[in-house]
């Protein structure tokens, strides 16, 4: 019998590597995960390869490991790509139907597509995906699915989605150094919410938090398209250097104080003495009261800059499926409840669904996510795919993608 094929995710933390390795099961519902492992980074800055070399070994070595626990070979991967470099902007592009029977084929959406991307940019930025919201058909709009549909004219909204090329490259080259072919880089946020939202929440209007270790990336979703995403340069490990810096503790303290006080930074917090045991270190004792006020005002600033970004796109407090908080920083204790207050909206933890065992770990999202996301890419005929060698063999694969619901 044959192997089903596997599907391989990496996503590329600041803290953490999560590498996976799964197969879709038989009934096509979820994935069965082979091998799993997690790696502490090393040459990542603020989501963004700063040491390729340290990065390509510590890439190796987590390959080598989750090939052997899942006793099948890792050929390519789907990689995410992160960091404050990546912007997004919405664009409009017209075409005429170009068929005698004016019913509008799968040339007329590429052109059309082609049309809305015509917008300038710097030449060391470049656009990684295309998100199209809606069509409009002679002055027909909200059109989701135009394909067979007949008109004249045929206008595409779009959200473009780009970075800085000489990031995206470093990534993509780091991971082909490490003996792996890049099948897709996805944007980190877009792939985690392809497993933590539903598609009613993305039909009625979420914004996904993903909050990581030094960034915190936001995606918004409206009518089931993405319409916002923006990546601060902001995360735990920011929260972890103000309790080092505020309580006078190591770094190693500061994120076990981090990982098992959170119900003492947004809960109540008494005046008592609390400790906390680290190997290696005495007597690591804070007031919990200190702790709190410390904290909790560099998580304030997080929530402040995400509610500046729904701002921007006029959805403050306006998104009926609320906040969807994800990434490792969503452990956080009590968090839910202290981002409900400050944004007046539903909120609630999202983690990996379908995946067998299950991956019920916020900080999974992302690479559960990329495989989700390398499945589809892998069965669906109709991608309009534009590839280009970037000089690096035929390895370097980027694909822009057109994301049909
Ligand atoms: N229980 C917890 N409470 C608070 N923070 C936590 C908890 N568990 C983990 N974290 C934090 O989550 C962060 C790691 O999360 P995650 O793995 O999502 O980050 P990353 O993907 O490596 O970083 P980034 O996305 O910014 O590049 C660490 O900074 C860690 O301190
Ligand atoms: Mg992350």
């Amino acid at each position: 019998m044959t192997k089903n094929p596997i599907i391989a995710g990496l996503d590329i933390g600041t803290y953490a590597i999560k590498f996976l390795v799964a197969e879709e099961r038989p009934d096509g519902r979820g994935f069965e995960v082979l091998g799993r492992r997690i790696t502490l980074t090393e040459g990542v800055r603020k989501g963004v390869v700063n040491d390729s070399k340290k990065l390509t070994d510590k890439i190796s070595e987590t390959l080598e490991q989750v090939e052997r626990e899942a006793g099948r070979q890792v050929g390519g991967v789907y990689v995410n790509i992160n960091g404050s470099h990546l912007f997004c902007i919405s664009s409009e592009g017209l075409v005429s139907v170009s068929r005698a029977d004016q019913k509008i084929s799968e040339q007329d959406l590429e052109r059309v597509i082609e049309a809305a991307k015509t917008f300038s940019l710097p030449s060391n930025k470049e656009i990684i995906e295309v998100i199209p919201q809606e069509y409009v058909i002679d002055d027909q709009d909200g059109i989701k699915e135009p394909l067979g549909l007949e008109g004249i004219r045929l206008e595409a909204k779009i959200l473009a989605v780009g970075g800085f090329s000489p990031y995206i490259d470093r990534a993509s080259e780091t991971v082909i150094r490490a003996g792996l072919d890049v099948r897709d880089m996805f944007l980190g946020s877009a792939a985690a919410s392809e497993t933590v939202l539903d598609s009613q929440e993305k039909e009625l209007g979420v914004a996904v938090v993903d909050l990581g270790a030094a960034t915190t990336s936001i995606a918004v979703y409206e009518e089931g398209e993405m319409i916002h995403t923006a990546v601060l340069p902001i995360g735990m490990q920011n929260v972890r250097n103000d309790i080092a810096i505020g309580l006078r503790v190591s770094i190693d303290a500061a994120e076990k104080i981090l990982e098992e006080m959170g119900t003492h930074i947004l809960g109540e917090a008494t005046a008592k003495r609390k400790a906390v045991d680290v190997s290696g270190e005495k007597d690591v004792s804070f007031k919990e009261k200190d702790l709190k006020e410390i904290a909790r005002a560099r998580i304030e600033e997080i929530f402040e800059l995400v509610e500046k970004e729904l701002e921007k796109i006029e959805r403050a407090g306006l998104l009926p499926a609320g906040i969807v908080l994800t990434g490792g920083g969503a452990k956080l204790d009590n968090l839910v409840g202290f981002v409900k207050k400050k944004t007046q909206l539903p909120v609630r933890t999202g983690a990996p669904k379908d995946f067998y065992p299950s991956q019920e770990d916020p900080s999974l999202s992302t690479v559960c996510g990329l495989i989700k996301l390398g499945s589809r890419v892998e069965k669906k005929s109709g991608l309009i795919d534009f590839r280009f060698d970037k000089g690096l063999g035929k390895k370097i694969k980027k694909i822009l993608r057109i994301f049909i619901p």
